[in-house]
């Protein structure tokens, strides 16, 4: 990238010649959705419609936190209440594959809906480099299927207009910073949300309980940034493991979930490092979510893999 102010510049012009008339934009509370939606409204104004779908498939608090996010950059957003569809979409579903192709397909129904409501076939979305180049093309490998790429169905009416497609994560961050889009250094999180991090059959019980069981690792670990015990990482999360194991509750035997703990530090999320977090805090955060998922959770593990050969996500 040139200088963000040059690429802003250019990126608005782009849109407009893009889009002689109406758009709709996918807002997902993310730092590169919010940036093109921030450049799509300046280019198009009035003329461009930001839809944020609440997917039933999002962290706790996060649909408050993308309202803040989206106010505190004058961004005009509408929240699209709709986890039933999302869930009904992913029922039987284990393939990690499948499940991306699901909730992209799902997602582009939504917006051909909000469309034709517009009277228009442009969808605005905040795609980004790693995005396209890990869904693989012409000369790669797919290694998966990110849900805004690879998920959009051949069939559909959308056209599809993507102004960050050029750019790596370091260099949306400071595109955002010069946009002032407030929580610039807010940690990523996939497009098919916690389905992802749910590896086996997502139901809307696991669902909640990887939920909780992420909190409580954002909550820790922030807490342990903020006590100097450790640097800030680049990500952390919660997993929902697809296996059972015995536990003990009282008196009584447990056959219950497994969940896994993921650090990572990284620049722009095509390689990285799994992060070294004091024994302390991890001791605290397998305590705590398995006091709070009593009888539910039996198991919590840590992921000590690199990037490659796992990837950040399980699946
Ligand atoms: P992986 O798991 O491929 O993830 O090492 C690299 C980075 O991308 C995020 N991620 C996604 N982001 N749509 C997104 O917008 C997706 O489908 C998706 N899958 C993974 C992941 O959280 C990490 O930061």
């Amino acid at each position: 990238m040139k200088d963000v102010e040059t690429f802003r510049r250019e990126a608005v012009e782009r849109i407009r010649a893009a889009v002689p008339g109406n758009a709709i934009v996918a807002a997902s509370g993310g730092i590169d959705s919010t940036a093109a939606a921030v450049l799509t409204q300046e280019a198009l104004g009035t003329r461009a419609r930001a839809i944020f779908i609440d997917t039933g498939l999002l962290r706790a608090g996060e649909v408050e936190a993308s309202r803040e996010l989206f106010e505190s950059c004058d961004l005009k957003v509408e929240v699209l209440p709709a986890a039933s569809t999302f869930l009904s979409a992913l029922a039987g579903v284990t393939d990690p594959e499948e499940k991306r192709r699901r909730i992209g397909a799902a997602f582009v129904r939504l917006f051909e809906t909000e469309a034709e409501r517009s009277g228009t076939h442009v969808l605005v979305q905040g795609t980004i480099a790693p995005d396209w180049i890990e869904s693989g093309g012409a000369l790669r490998d797919t290694i998966k299927t990110h849900h805004n790429v690879g998920g959009i169905p051949r069939d559909s009416t959308l056209t599809l207009v993507e102004p960050l497609r050029d750019l790596y994560k370091d260099e949306v961050r400071a595109l955002a910073r010069h946009l002032g889009i407030s929580k610039p250094g807010r940690q990523p999180f996939p497009g098919p949300g916690l389905a992802v991090r749910v590896a086996g059959p997502v139901t809307a019980e696991r669902v909640e309980i990887v939920r909780v069981a992420n909190a409580i690792v954002e909550e820790e670990i922030d807490r342990g940034v903020q006590e100097g015990k450790l640097s800030q990482p680049w990500q952390y999360f919660a997993v929902l493991l697809p296996v059972h194991s015995v536990g003990v509750t009282g008196d009584n035997r447990v056959y219950g979930e497994a969940v896994s703990i993921r650090v990572v530090d990284s620049v722009d999320a095509m390689t990285a490092t799994a992060a070294p977090v004091p024994e302390e805090v991890l001791r605290r955060m397998a305590e705590r979510i398995t006091r709070t998922l009593s009888g539910k959770v039996t198991r919590v593990l840590y992921d000590l893999t690199d990037k490659p050969p796992a990837t950040i996500e399980w699946e």
